[in-house]
């Protein structure tokens, strides 16, 4: 993974700070991805970190153009869309009910098929579908950061993190609940932008691991994340990037 430039690792006061900051880059890249190609594709991850984000972004009902953005998942648990352990659900009760999105452009990963692997298949042929079978071009991707070093559900040793042909596969996390979906790390590479959000002082072992260039992505995930052909950005508060000094 070549080092982001020192302009691509961006420290804010706090977790609020940080995420205005993220909101207004969602909206500068949404719009630029507008006007050039019709569409905005975003891809967000779950967890805790991205909860400040959504809430916010509340507040861009009329900054954004809704009806051209689609929505989409990194990684999900497999776990119903109602518990709330869904990365779906999070984003539906803190943002996504009360936003203009249309529904018809919101798609989270199925987790109430007959197993994982095909609710696997199932989201890599929508997502074949809407990016017309091409390599999926993820206008932009929002990653979080695990303590372990882990991004999306790609945690250390996982076999998912060689897969090169499939687009979204199931994996066994070693944390509840085990079972997960994931995109591969062929599509975030693939993305135009990839932004990490990361606060507190629990990732900043992570975070240096992750910016220090030496890491393999077998034991740091998140160092595996080097887009082809786009752009990285790290979001980080002064807690998390404490280990960088
Ligand atoms: C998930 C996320 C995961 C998350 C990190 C950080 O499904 O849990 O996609 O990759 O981004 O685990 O989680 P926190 O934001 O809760 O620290």
């Amino acid at each position: 993974m070549s080092l982001p430039a020192e302009e691509n690792v961006r420290v804010y006061p706090d977790l609020e700070s940080l995420s205005r900051a993220v909101a207004e880059s969602v909206a500068d890249i949404a719009a630029s991805s507008v006007s050039a190609g019709g569409w905005f594709s975003l891809a967000v991850s779950g967890g805790e970190t991205p909860r400040a984000l959504f809430r916010i972004l509340r507040e861009y009902d009329k900054r954004l153009s809704w009806p051209r953005v689609e929505i989409f998942w990194v990684d999900e648990r497999y776990v119903p869309h109602r518990d709330p352990r869904s990365n779906y659900g999070v984003a539906k009760d803190v943002w996504l009910a009360s936003s203009p999105l249309p529904r018809e452009n919101i798609h989270p990963m199925p987790t109430d098929l007959e197993s994982p692997e095909a609710a696997a298949q199932q989201y890599e042929k929508l997502l074949r579908a809407h990016f017309l079978h091409a390599w999926p071009r993820f206008d932009l991707v929002l990653l979080g950061l695990g303590p372990d070093c882990h991004t999306a559900s790609l945690f250390p040793s996982s076999q998912a993190l060689s897969e090169r042909s499939r687009w979204v596969v199931p994996v066994d996390a070693p944390v509840e609940p085990a079972q997960r979906l994931t995109l591969t790390l062929p599509v975030i590479n693939h993305a135009a932008h990839v932004h990490f959000l990361a606060a507190g002082s629990e990732k900043a072992a992570a975070l240096k691991r992750a910016l220090s260039g030496e890491a393999d992505a077998l034991a740091c995930p998140a160092s595996g994340v080097s887009p082809t052909d786009g752009e990285l950005v790290w979001w980080i508060d002064r807690a998390a990037a404490e280990g960088l000094r």
